[in-house]
Order: structure tokens, then sequence, then C-alpha cells
């Protein structure tokens, strides 16, 4: 049977091209990466927010609506009795062509109906609060065309929670502002300025307009909907001004194009700061603000900087070249040329995109996450930026000092922090007893990029509190501590609320359907359960840490974890080795998770995936045997499950784990975040070939069913559906996942095995047999190093590991297996 597909990769250009508007799902991209952001689907559909999903949300968007991605940025085009938009929504006219690139940081929809072309290009320039979108419109027709154009975008009453909450209030407070100026025309949003907000939003477009709205419901109608503005069907703005209700910006222009004629116009989508002192302009007479009757007016000069900064194409041209150019710096840390087209496309662009993306988003904001529910992951960010920090290491030095700030005096973490004020947030939950530990995960993997050891001398407070600080260093030997102080009755780590499986909630035993399993109390006192996925991460982590102690000379201090690591490492092969593979926890009485003797869920990926990677009970070979069962009970063809048999009934001593339906998430399904920890630990056992199997199933180059797996087929996506769901091999929850650090990690560093240390750069590839030659282009400090592998008898290893020690320069290095 022929697969339908819906798009294909453009490696040239680095995008992923859409031909059909309807996708199985939305499929969205990211604009911006420094802290004015936006998500866009293939239909132009999403929304923006500076810095902060939740607190500083500046368009609305609907999540769970019907139909699927209602809402986003519009542009309407009335040409005589039709009306269309260029990426086919919201009005859904058939198209006599659609286009939509996704490329890195921008997106460009090009439809064209009747002899009319439209393309708007969407992005955000670099150090700048604003999407731009450049719209260019065609006539490729041989007659005049009289065309109506309406933009649209819809405000959000900046905080998102609220906005979607709170409606006896919001539908009295919105507040706008509409400026005509002969250069431009800018319709301001700014509900709450008046009083304690210092920030507005605006829309403006590069030239006079013939009209303009902010009144949704002026525009739309009441009962209308996207689809059918009915300001657009009349061909007619209302000019109207929104007080209240629902504040929208909209602006209308007629244009006439003669046959061939091509007009641009640049819309700004634009967000600005005023100090206090500063908020408001007098009321001078040159603006036109219809809005005011009490001249409470914005000062609005930061937003015209913007907008005039903006007012050609050759000043958009060139801050798109920028944004390309960085890109290219960007990506050229790390490039393998293979004979293999989706290995390097995986490596070269999207593998690299999607860990910016992460780096930027944590777990906030996409189309499965509401960008209200989470703000900056302790543990989420830590593996983040290990994707990430070859790209800017100076901003994963600092997410660093802002994760370890929001740590407490005994090591234990706010499980998030919010990116707006850099505060932990206990929203989410706390005691989660793996936290801690990947603070020493995330520094060391910063220390060994860069060679930066003065990040260790960084002075970090506690919790954010002034006068409390102690250098990062202490704070990585307090995490390393929070786990031996917190071990259970088998000298294993207590897991506490969970650990990196948060659904693993073995002391909550909750029976209230109204309460969150990631927030409700704890029993601890008492509790036995203990977690063999912390344990295989402390010794993991801990050796992390102890070569970093030994390289700072702190042979002591190196040696007392040393000691406590040695411990762990006994425990485990004592009382966490199940005889084929690796137990995952034991619960709060004391009693086997995943086990032989378990009805369900008798094998866990995560304790084999971490308790392999350290080589616990090496000298009984448990990292192979239990690498073998992994593999026996977990693999499928989409990948590995999570825990087999999944579980069919609610445990009470087991918390959410087992509220989901058997194949999905963390109860059966593929999550995929973890796939890596086993391929990786394979590297280290030397098998190349599996590693490789495992590395293909789920990286998202590979996967031809697009109708299948529903999402986006260019990034990986936190979870597929596990050979128990209904439709095994279904993606869901897309872009935000640590697998796009994780399989970043598992590629480039284990399997293609080109990995910074203190010392130098290790060369120690894992590979399949049949690759045969590579070469590997590593910018690595102020070095750049040209590495060729050659593999003429195919050889999964080399005897041996090859160390190049840093020094500045260009250095070609051949190495045959
Ligand atoms: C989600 C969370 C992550 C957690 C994982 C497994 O992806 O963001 O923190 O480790 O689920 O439960
Ligand atoms: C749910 C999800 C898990 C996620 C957590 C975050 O438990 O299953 O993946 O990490 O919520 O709150």
């Amino acid at each position: 049977m022929l697969k339908m597909q819906y798009g294909h990769f453009d490696d040239l250009h680095r995008e992923y091209v859409i031909t059909n508007p309807q996708t199985p799902f939305p499929w969205i991209n990211y604009l911006g990466n420094e802290d004015f952001f936006g998500l866009i689907s293939n239909t132009a559909g999403g929304y923006d927010f500076y810095k902060d999903a939740k607190f500083r949300r500046i368009t609305r968007y609907r999540y769970n609506s019907v139909p699927m991605d209602n809402g986003g940025r519009y542009f309407y085009i009335k040409d005589g009795d039709v009306v269309w938009n260029p990426g086919w929504k919201p009005c859904k006219t058939q198209l006599d062509s659609y286009e939509c690139r996704h490329g890195l940081n921008y997106t460009r929809i090009t439809g064209e109906k009747d002899g009319v072309r439209t393309s708007v290009l969407h992005f955000v320039p670099l150090g700048v609060k604003a999407e731009i979108q450049r719209l260019t419109i065609t006539n490729l027709s041989s007659k005049v065309k009289n065309l109506k154009l309406f933009s649209y975008t819809e405000w959000c009453l900046w905080n998102a929670a609220t906005d979607g909450e709170n409606f006896q209030r919001n539908l009295s407070t919105g507040e706008v502002e509409i400026e005509q100026h002969a250069d431009f025309t800018a319709l301001y949003h700014k509900t709450e300025y008046k009083e304690r907000r210092d920030h507005y939003a605006y829309y403006a477009v590069n030239c006079p307009v013939q009209g303009y709205d902010t009144d949704r419901e002026s525009f739309i109608g009441l009962y209308n909907d996207f689809s059918e503005p009915q300001a657009v069907l009349d061909g007619a703005p209302r000019n109207s001004l929104a007080h209240g209700w629902s504040p929208i910006a909209s602006h209308y222009l007629e244009m006439t194009l003669q046959a061939g004629e091509t007009r641009e116009l640049i819309f700004v989508l634009g967000y600005e700061e005023n100090a206090q002192e500063d908020k408001f302009a007098p009321f001078n007479g040159e603006i036109t603000s219809l809005g005011e009757r009490d001249h409470h007016i914005i000062n609005k000069a930061r937003a015209h900087e913007v907008i005039r900064r903006f007012a050609t194409v050759e000043a958009v041209d060139s801050a798109f070249a920028e944004l390309s150019a960085l890109w290219d710096e960007l990506l050229s840390k790390y490039q393998v040329q293979s004979a293999d087209e989706r290995l390097n496309r995986m490596v070269n662009i999207w593998n690299q995109y999607q860990c910016m993306v992460t780096f930027c988003m944590s777990r906030s904001a996409s189309f499965f996450e509401s960008g209200i529910g989470r703000g900056m992951g302790f543990r989420d960010s830590n593996q983040d930026l290990v994707g990430f920090v070859h790209q800017i290491p100076s901003r994963a030095r600092q997410r660093i000092i802002d994760i370890a700030s929001t740590q407490f005096p005994d090591g234990g973490c706010y499980h998030q922090y919010q990116p707006l004020t850099k505060r932990g947030n206990n929203d989410i939950g706390g005691g989660f007893n793996d936290d801690p530990m990947w603070l020493i995960f995330g520094a060391t993997a910063y220390v060994r990029e860069t060679g930066d050891f003065s990040i260790l001398d960084e002075m970090v407070p506690w919790d954010n509190e002034p006068g409390s600080d102690v250098t990062l260093m202490e704070h990585l030997r307090i995490s390393f501590d929070h786990v031996i102080n917190n071990v259970g009755p088998h000298g294993l780590p207590l897991i506490g609320r969970a650990d990196w499986n948060d659904c693993l909630n073995l002391n909550c035993f909750s029976m209230d359907p109204n309460e969150s399993f990631q927030t409700t109390g704890n029993r601890t006192e008492g509790s036995k359960a203990e977690s063999l996925m912390i344990a295989g991460l402390f010794v993991y982590c801990g050796r992390q840490y102890v070569e970093l102690c030994r390289t700072k000379g702190m042979a002591q201090e190196a040696e007392r974890a040393t000691a406590h690591i040695n411990a762990m490492c006994q425990a485990v092969e004592k009382h966490g080795w199940d005889g084929e593979w690796y137990l995952r926890a034991y619960d709060f009485d004391g009693n086997k998770i995943g086990s032989k003797d378990n009805e369900e869920g008798k094998i866990f990926i995560e304790s084999q995936g971490w308790c392999a990677m350290a080589r616990i009970g090496e000298a009984e070979q448990m990292p192979e045997k239990a690498l073998d069962s992994a593999v026996n009970w977990l693999d499928s063809e989409h990948g590995m499950v999570l825990n087999y048999p999944a579980y069919t009934t609610y445990h009470l001593e087991m918390g959410e784990q087992s509220t989901y339906p058997a194949g999905y998430k963390e109860n059966g399904g593929i999550f995929c975040h973890n796939n890596p920890w086993v391929i990786i630990a394979q590297t280290i056992a030397g098998r190349g070939n599996q590693a490789w199997d495992l590395y293909r199933k789920i990286a998202p180059a590979w996967i031809d069913d697009q109708d299948l797996h529903k999402v986006e087929p260019y990034v990986y996506c936190q979870m597929v559906a596990g050979k128990e769901a209904a439709k095994p091999g279904e993606g869901k929850n897309s872009w935000l996942t640590g697998t796009a650090a994780w399989n970043w990690l598992a590629i480039t560093q284990h399997i293609l095995g080109i990995r910074p240390t203190y010392e130098g750069l290790l060369i120690d590839p894992c590979i399949p047999a049949d690759l045969t030659e590579y070469t590997v282009i590593r910018k690595w400090r102020d070095a750049q190093y040209v590495i060729t592998i050659k593999n003429p008898n195919g050889k999964q290893r080399a005897e041996q590991p090859t160390m190049v020690p840093y020094s500045a320069g260009k250095h070609e290095i051949t190495i045959t297996l």
C-alpha cells in the first residue's frame, strides 16, 4: 500500500517542506531562540509569548479547540467573492497550491489561488522582541486584480492561565490604542497598562491602511467563526475600538495589482517594556489614540523604533540573513559526513535544532504542553542543556547557575522554576529524589565542553535567598550527599515523590481523583520505597563528580565519594539484581517492583539503562544480561517500551504509573527519552550493531509512515504508543522531550564516539559493522578537529579509544578501526 506523504526534507535549505495542509496533526515550528517566542503550525496557527508562556502570553490560543488548531496569525484575502488564506486555514478554501517550509526558527507559508500568490515569512530577528511577518503578494494572472487584505491576531490578557478562566473580570478589562502614521499603522494592546503592568504589545504594518478592527465581535461577529469573519465577508472593516470584551488587531488594506505585479508588506507583532516612571506619553495631539479619555497614552518610543527599523524589505532580509548565519555557526560545531543521508540529516540539522528548542522551552509550551502547566524543570533543564552546551556555552552556563540558585540547602529541589522570575515554583511538586544528581550531570558536561572551571567557583544562593551563597562546587557536593543522606533499608536511594519516572509515586496512595499525583501529600515516614534508577544515576553521575574532584586536585573528596559509589554498587548487586535484569524499585512496604515474580511490570527500562551505563555488577556480566533482557522484553518495531507487561489495573501503591491505559506514557509506552540510556549502555558494552538498531527505531529521519506516526516527522516526540496500545507506533507529545538531548549524546558522543573530556577529545566510536567510513568536523573550544573513521574490516569498535589532547588550531586525524 502506498503510504501517504505530507511532506519531505529539503536538507540543502535545512527545511521540512509540507505540501498538504491537512497533516495528521498540526505540524509546528518555533520562532525565536532568545526571549521572544512563537509557536506556529503549518496553517499559521499558534501564539507568541515573551520569556514565559504563562505570565507573558501575547496572543491568545485555544487548546483543545474544535476543529484542532484554531486561532493564530491569519491573513484573509478577498478576491471578488472568494476569501482564502495562504495557509489554507481557517477558511479552508481549496488552494491551487500550498507549501509550508519549516526552517530553523522561521516558517514560510505560501498559498496560491486564482492567479494570486501570497507568501508569508515568519521569524523573530535576533535581539528583537517581535515576530516579523513579511508578506509577498503577486498577481500571476494576466488581469488586473483588486484585492482586499485583512490581517488578524487576537490578544491574550497576558496571564495565560487567568485569561482562560477569569471571565467576570477579563471581559471588562481589555484596552487598546490605534495609531496611524504616514509610514505605518500600529494597533496596540495595553490591558492593565495603566495600573501595574509596564508592558504592552503591538501589531503594525509598514504603510497606511484603509481600515482596521480591534474588537473581536465587531470583526468576526458573535456567531461566526474564524473561517467567516463578517467584516471580511462584507469586505468592510468596522474600524472598531475595543473596550473590554476581546481585543484583537486586524489591519485592512485595499490593493490593485497589475498583471505580474508584486507587493511586499511587513507586519511586526511585538512586545515592549517601559520603566515605571517612563510609561506614559504626553498627549500632544500627534498620535491618534481613540482609546483614551483619560490620557493614559502608552509611551511608544520603543515600538516605534522596532517598527521603523523593519520598514523595508532590505532591513528584513538582512535580519533574516543574520538568523541564518547564526544557525550556520551553531550547526558547524558538530557536522558528520557519511554515506547515510538520514544520519547526516539528524546530526547536522534536526537533532541540533530540537536541542535548541528544548533548551529554550523546557517542557513549557508546545501543542501538548499548554504553557501554563510548567516552567523550567530542574531535571529536564539539566538534561536539555547537555544537548545544547556546544552551541552557546555561555547560555548553558547561565542556565546552570539559575537552576542551582533554586536548590535548597539540603540539596533538595523545587521541581521547576518560572523563567520570568527565576524563582522556584511548588505548583507542580517537589521531593523528587533524582533531581539533585542532574545538577552534577549538567555542570560536569558544561566544564568538559568548555574547560571553564571558573563556573565551579561562582557563588550561588540557596533558594534565591540573598546572602546564602556558596560555590557551585559546594552545590554539587551537597547534591551528591543528598542521595547518600536518603537511603533506605537496602542501602539503595529512597525515591521520595518519584524519580525520573514522575509517575512512579510509591509513597502517595491516592484514592482521590481530584488530587494530582505530582503534588499530593506523600507518606514518607516509614517508607521503604527505593529506586534502582536513582542508584544507577548516582553511580554514573557520581563518577563524573569524582573525576571532576580529581581534576581539581580534591583527592580526599574524590576518595570519600568513591567509597559511597562502591557501597551503592554493592547494594545494587546484592539487592537490586533479579537474576536476569535489574529490579526497578522497592515499594513502600519493601516489595519488589520490576521483578520476574510480578505478574505485570516484570521489567522496566530505566534501571536497565542506568545500571548498565554505570556497569554495576560488571564481573557477573550484569550489564550485558540486563541489556539482553531489555531487548527481549521491551523492544518492538517502533522502539523500546518503558515496562512490560503494562499494568492493567490501578495499583494504589504505585500511583500514576498504573493509571495510564496499557501501552501509553509511563505505562508501557515507548517513552523515547529512556531509549538512549539503553543505546549508550550498548555502546559501552561494545555492541555497535545493537546500539544502531535501537537508535534508528526512534530517530525521526527513519520514520516513513507519516499517517501512523501522526506528529511531526522532523523531531522526536516524548512518547510513541507501545506494543500493548490500540495503535502501536502512533506518536504524541512532540518537540519537548529529553529525547533530543539524550539521542544527541547517544549518536554524537557514543556511537560516532567523539567525546569531550577534561584532558582532550576522546575518540571512541561504537558503530554498526557496515558503516565503513565517516568524517566528523568538531569545533571544540578554540580548536577544530576533522576526524575520519575508517572501518574497512567491518568492526564495531577499535581495540583502544584514542585521546587527542586539547590544543588550539586545526587538526586532522584518521583512525582505522
Ligand atoms: C516528562 C517529564 C520528565 C520526566 C518524564 C518521565 O517528560 O518532563 O521530567 O522525567 O516525563 O516521567
Ligand atoms: C504526568 C506525565 C509525566 C509528566 C508529569 C509532569 O505525570 O505522565 O510524563 O512528567 O505529568 O507533571
